[in-house]
């Protein structure tokens, strides 16, 4: 190569690195919080905040103080699932304090905004969302925040992992080959925007009816995925019926009950906090 199309080269190298679009430097820590856990799916349906619920619980049970955050403006479902439907009050008018439930500091967008806030509004909200519950909120000492990130890997998804410190997201996901597009999808954000992956779960990853396993959703798919980008398996969740009761239900499965699927959970919390640095 002769001298000047090495310069070229440089010079384009030069320009690319220039126009390539920085992420966000700034990340804003939240008060009163000592870990931030993310629970993330790039696809929406596929058990996030089911999981999230009971992973909040979980590492509650393990003996750390725990919030939950809600950040999916497109569907909060965190209070149904936590069964809490009062307002946050505030006693100053400026700051925000948590609900609280089953010993876990609760805060949701659903508590915040109105139901009948039409969806096309939520997204420019996102932004001042993002503050308030960095700013605004009184976190209570937490050792452990989990937040439930809205769906997709759009705009909201992203204000929300560029401008708050997260320590560490886990990706949820079904075996199903249309959601393990998306995870990758999801998988590559992350990584573009320097978010730590913590793991892997797969959700509903079988049913087991009289002794017979059936992969309803295809066998294997998020272990598969998790060796592919060498990303930590953090363990599967099978299809449960209670499980989608107790959400329902407004009490977490692992709240309600001490059996070995809530075991399992307390296992995956377990290896998802010893994960977070
Ligand atoms: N392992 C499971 N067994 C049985 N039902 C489940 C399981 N995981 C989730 N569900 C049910 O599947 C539905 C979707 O779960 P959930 O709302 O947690 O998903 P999500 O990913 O948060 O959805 P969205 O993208 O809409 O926020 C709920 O009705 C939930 O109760
Ligand atoms: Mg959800």
């Amino acid at each position: 190569m002769s001298e000047n199309q090495k310069k070229e080269v440089n010079l384009s190298q030069k320009l690319t690195d220039e126009i390539t679009p920085r992420f966000s430097i700034k990340k804003n820590k939240i008060n009163g919080v000592k870990k931030i856990i993310a629970i993330s799916s790039a696809k929406g349906g596929v058990g996030k905040s089911t999981v999230a619920t009971n992973i909040a619980i979980a590492i509650k049970k393990l003996g750390f103080k725990t919030g939950i955050l809600d950040a999916d403006v497109y569907g909060p479902s965190i209070p149904l699932m936590m069964g809490v439907d009062e307002k946050p009050i505030s006693e100053d008018g400026v700051k925000l304090i948590p609900i609280k439930k089953f010993d876990i500091d609760l805060i949701s967008i659903g508590l915040l905004v109105s139901e009948n806030t039409p969806m096309i509004w939520r997204g420019p909200m996102v932004a001042s969302t993002v503050k308030t519950f960095t700013n605004k909120v009184i976190w209570n000492d937490l050792d452990f925040l989990i937040i439930d990130m809205p769906p997709g890997t759009g705009d909201a998804l992203l204000t929300f992992s560029q401008e708050i410190d997260i320590n560490g997201v886990v990706i949820v996901t079904t075996p199903q080959k249309i959601a393990l597009a998306d995870v990758r999808r999801g998988i590559e954000m992350f990584k573009k925007i320097n978010v730590k992956i913590l793991g892997i779960i797969e959700n509903m990853s079988k049913l087991t009816l009289e002794d017979t396993d059936h992969f309803i959703f295809g066998k294997d798919g998020g272990k598969d995925m998790a060796k592919k980008f060498q990303i930590d398996f953090l363990g599967d969740i099978e299809i449960n019926e209670n499980l989608r009761k107790s959400s329902d239900d407004g009490v977490p499965y692992v709240e309600k009950f001490d059996d070995h699927f809530s075991k399992n959970f307390m296992s995956i919390a377990d290896k998802i906090i010893k994960r977070v640095n």
